[in-house]
């Protein structure tokens, strides 16, 4: 099945380790501007699945192609994909300014430029005033924002996000997810976006892939997963846990 604007499409890929599958022959298509997010429990095979596709590991079988080209051969450098991990991954002795500039400088493209693309991204991302600090003198909102700015500034086309608000207190996980909506549109990026939270998933995605023990479930826009659950496991993991949360807020005490 192959879509007219696809952007990632992923045949048939497949991974073990010890003999025991994560990934179990998947395949799905991620459109052109793109905000997917994988929404799938602790152990499913989502950051696997991101590695994979950045070239961080390997897959046993299966194929990558981006913008129309097979690119499963190419080291991460070569992919035009950018990643932003969960737990940030930022260099403690660097200063904000140096740790985005630091992979600008390694590609030959960017070297020359790096600090003006550095300097640019940072004041995009509007941590211009903290650029001289070091991570552990920043908020973990502002160091999380130092990762996506660090992720942007290499100019992906495709950013692949691993659970990046997760580890935020409340308040800055809703800054911050307003803020990647605007930053996506902002740099015309298409986003891949690991989550564990059904309610993130659905505020923030155009389509959602549920996953579970390596398989896809169901990918399919928000509502159309909330009205039409493909399996039991989707009702059970995206719909009940949706209903509970709201009628939690709404001071419901349980469906009749
Ligand atoms: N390098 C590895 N060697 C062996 N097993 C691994 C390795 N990496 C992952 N696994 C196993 O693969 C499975 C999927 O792991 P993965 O990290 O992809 O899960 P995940 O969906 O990202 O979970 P979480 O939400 O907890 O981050 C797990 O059972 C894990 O133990
Ligand atoms: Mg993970």
């Amino acid at each position: 099945m192959e879509v007219l604007n696809s952007k990632l499409t992923v045949k048939n890929l497949c991974k073990s380790y010890d003999g025991k599958t994560v990934l179990n022959n998947i395949s799905f298509d991620v459109r052109e501007g793109e905000f997917l997010s994988i929404l799938g429990p602790s152990g499913c095979g989502k950051t696997t699945l991101l590695r994979i596709l950045i070239g961080l590991e390997k897959a046993d079988s299966g194929e990558i192609i981006k913008s129309g080209k097979d690119i499963s051969g190419l080291n991460s450098f070569d992919r035009g994909m950018g990643i932003v991990f969960q737990n940030y991954a930022l260099f403690p002795n660097m200063t904000v300014l140096q740790n985005v500039e630091y992979a600008l400088t390694l590609r030959k493209d960017t070297k020359a430029d790096a600090k003006n693309i550095a300097l640019r991204t940072l004041e995009q991302v509007g941590l211009t005033d903290q650029m001289h600090k070091r991570p552990n003198q920043l908020s973990g909102g502002q160091q999380q924002r130092v990762a996506i700015a660090r992720t942007l500034a290499t100019n992906p086309d495709v950013i692949l996000l691993d659970e990046p608000i997760s580890a935020l207190d409340v308040a800055n996980r809703e800054i911050m997810k307003a803020e990647l909506k605007s930053l996506q549109k902002k740099f015309n990026s298409t986003m891949l976006f690991i989550t564990h939270d059904q309610e993130e998933a659905f505020f923030l995605s155009d389509r959602i892939m549920v996953m579970s023990e390596g398989n896809i479930e169901q990918l399919d826009t928000p509502l159309n997963i909330y009205k039409n659950p493909a399996s039991q496991y989707v009702r059970e993991f995206v719909v009940e846990q949706l209903d509970n949360k709201y009628s939690a807020l709404l001071g419901y005490t349980g469906r009749s």
